[in-house]
This record gives structure tokens, sequence and C-alpha cells, in this order.
């Protein structure tokens, strides 16, 4: 290991300065020291507006390059494709109904089973309203993973794009996103994809995967709130966006309305800087690469310790090993409402959460949303064994 997760639990303040077990990370993560001086830094050097002809704007200026700069490392594109917006949801409504206002009635998208409803509404709202038809990838009978079939038999020459999760935000199952890719790439549509639950996890790399668009969220990834949409630069230059006139007329710029939070964004560079200290290389690409590579087992190796000893009261929906998931885990505790655990646990400060996290299209299929869901647990880089041994203790004794 490149890391060792005590020394990193070190930077986190929140971490060092409480007992609480965080397993709140699919909801969002603890942020290290370097974010937040980052942030308060920004506060103080960053304020001024870009755009004016002296050394405050253009320090500004620089704090938005460093983190289009630093998002295109994350994700594998260039900085000028780079969009950000104050979430993934905000960001991802706004292009969607540019993209969609593009569309021909009776064109057709297609929007997935699996995913959080800001990869789903925000598609289906803009469909209904320019014409457009809808169809679903369905899940798979087993283990809460969708069922790609059921994507190529939707596929029609009209289908003009194509959303879906990188991974769920509730039951952490990863989706094969290389056989969508295949899948997807000979109709022509294009393939946007939510890598908000993937991007704390997995290294992404848009160009060879071919995608055409990927959106994630800072928060989830030991930074601010900040939203990051990747798109190919020639689907951003297609798309005519909804905006004010004296905004740029160019993208990434078109689609940033109005001023974002700058201190937010040197946040956002200091958190890529950050994961990227997990690993070794001479560029920061190179050393994201090394990083995932460390995370991944790292997260792989808790998630193994959760599902080998799980204790005879707890059912984990989803993927039963840590093959094709991310730790994400949705449980089910005998006797026991997803609420109720969720609040026993959070008495002795273990950080879960109760419900459908915004899961709507999954929990409905499962027949779980009218009836509370599910309990989620949710491990991140800096979970340790004794953090996994204790929750297993305490499901036990529920
Ligand atoms: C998979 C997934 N997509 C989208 C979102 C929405 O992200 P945001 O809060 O940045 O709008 C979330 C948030 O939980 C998520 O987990």
């Amino acid at each position: 290991m490149s890391f060792d997760v005590h020394d990193l639990r070190q930077r986190f303040p929140a971490i060092r300065q409480s007992n609480a077990l965080f397993f709140d990370g699919p909801a969002g993560t603890q942020v290290p020291d370097v974010v937040v001086e980052a942030v308060s830094r920004g506060l103080v050097e960053a304020a001024s507006n870009v755009g004016g002809e002296f050394p405050a704007s253009h320090r500004s200026g620089r704090v938005v390059d460093a983190a289009r700069a630093a998002a295109a490392d994350l994700v594998g594109g260039s900085p000028d494709e780079i969009v950000f917006g104050p979430n993934m949801t905000t960001l991802t409504m706004a292009f969607s109904r540019a993209v969609v206002s593009g569309f021909e009635p009776g064109d057709r998208i297609v929007v997935s089973g699996i995913d959080h409803d800001a990869n789903v509404t925000t598609w289906t709202r803009a469909a209904a309203d320019f014409g457009v038809e809808v169809d679903w990838i369905e899940l798979a009978d087993e283990h809460v993973q969708l069922d790609l079939d059921s994507l190529a038999r939707v596929l029609t020459e009209r289908t003009r794009l194509v959303a879906i999760a990188g991974a769920s935000n509730a039951f952490g199952t990863l989706t094969d996103l290389r056989r969508v890719v295949e899948i997807v790439r000979p109709s022509g549509a294009k393939l946007f994809v939510d890598a908000v639950h993937l991007a704390p996890h997995e290294r992404i790399d848009v160009r060879s995967l071919g995608v055409d668009a990927v959106v994630c969220s800072g928060y989830k990834f030991y930074g601010p709130h900040v939203g990051v949409l990747w798109a190919h630069r020639d689907w951003l230059d297609g798309v005519r966006p909804y905006k004010v006139r004296p905004a740029p007329a160019d993208a990434p710029g078109k689609f940033e309305t109005g001023t974002p939070s700058f201190a937010l964004l040197a946040g956002l560079t200091a958190a890529i800087d950050h994961l990227a200290s997990l690993g070794r290389g001479s560029t920061r690409r190179e050393r994201l690469d090394g990083a995932f590579a460390e995370i991944r087992s790292h997260e792989a190796s808790m998630g193994h310790r959760f599902l080998s000893q799980l204790p005879e009261n707890v059912t984990v929906w989803g993927m039963p090993s840590m093959e094709g998931r991310v730790p994400t885990f949705a449980i089910d505790v005998d006797g026991r409402s997803p609420s109720e655990v969720a609040a026993r646990l959070g008495r002795q400060e273990i950080c879960v959460w109760a419900g459908h996290y915004y899961a709507v299209e999954p929990m409905r299929r499962l027949g779980l949303l009218d009836s509370g869901g599910l309990t989620r647990i949710g491990f991140v880089n800096t979970t340790t064994a004794a953090e996994v041994d204790r929750l297993l203790e305490v499901l036990a004794e529920l």
C-alpha cells in the first residue's frame, strides 16, 4: 500500500476530532485539512470576480483554470470540456433540458432502473416536455444489477441518448461500462454516465472508456459541494444551453450559469490533489492511476471483511462478493425497520442512512419503496478494519 489508512485519517479534521464511524460516504465524505485550507484561502485570495483587469481578478481566473485542469485529470478529459455547477443534479437538470430540446418529437432516450433519480427524472421530464419517448434498462433477476440485454433490446434508430449510472448509490453495483459502450456505440446514441457514486472508488478515464459525458460531485470524493460535468467538446459545442445573453458564447462557460464559488473550486482542486497524493508518478494523472489502484484494493479488503463475517440477522441486497461492486451495502436487519437500525446505530455515532437515498427506481422495482427502503452502509478509503469489526458487532446485537 502506498498509503497507510491510519496516517491518512490524521489528515481529516472531522475524523481526528470525533469518535464517529463515518459510513455515510455515499451521502457525502469528510474532507482533509488541505481542502479546508484551500477553501478558506480561496475566500481570501479569490473573492473578486473573473474578467477584471486587476490582480485579484486574475487570481480568481487562475483558480477556475486550475480546477478545470484538476477535474480533467480526474476523469481523463481536457480542461475545456469541464463544466462546473453547484451539484450534479443542478448540472444535469440544465444539461438534459438543453440536450433534449435539440431532439425531434418521436426521438427516444433510455434511462435505467438502477439509477439515482438525478439521472432519471432530469431526463424524463425534459423528454416529456419535448415529445421524446423514454425506454428503460431493467434490472436483472439477481443481485440488483442491470440487465444489459434489455438495453440492447430497446435501442432503435431513433434512440438519441442513453443515461446510465457508473455505480449504484444504493446497492454499490458497478455497471459494466465497456459492455454498455459496445452495445450503444453502433446506434449512434450519446452515452451520459452518472459517475457520482463511481468517482470516489474507481479510476475514470473517459477517453479509454469511450463515453460521451460523465458527471460527478466533489463532496462525494473528499471535496466541497461542486458538480463536475465532462462532455466531449463536439457535443458541448453542438448543444444550445439556457443562458443569459452576456454569458460566454462558447463551452464550457456557456453552460455555467451565473458566478461560481471560486473558493469551492479551489477546494475541488485540493481534493483532487489530495487523492493524487495517495499514488506515485510524475504527473497528476499517473498519481491518480496509482492512488485508485490502492483505494480499490483497500476498499475491497474492507468490503470483503464485512461480507465474509455478516451476522445471521443481516442480509445484504446486491452482489454477494466484492466482484462487480463498490463497498456500498444496502442491508436488511431481521425484525428491525431501516429507520430503526439507522437510529440505533446513529445513537452510537455510527453514521448510516435509511430509506431510498433517491434511488427511487431500483427500490420501487424491488418492492421496497413503500416499506421504508433499506439501511445503507458505505465504506471509503479512510475506513479501517477496526471500524468494520465494530459495525459487525453492533449489527449482531440488534
Ligand atoms: C449516484 C448519484 N447520482 C447523483 C447524485 C446527486 O448528486 P448531487 O447531490 O451532487 O446533486 C447522487 C447523490 O447522492 C448520487 O449518489
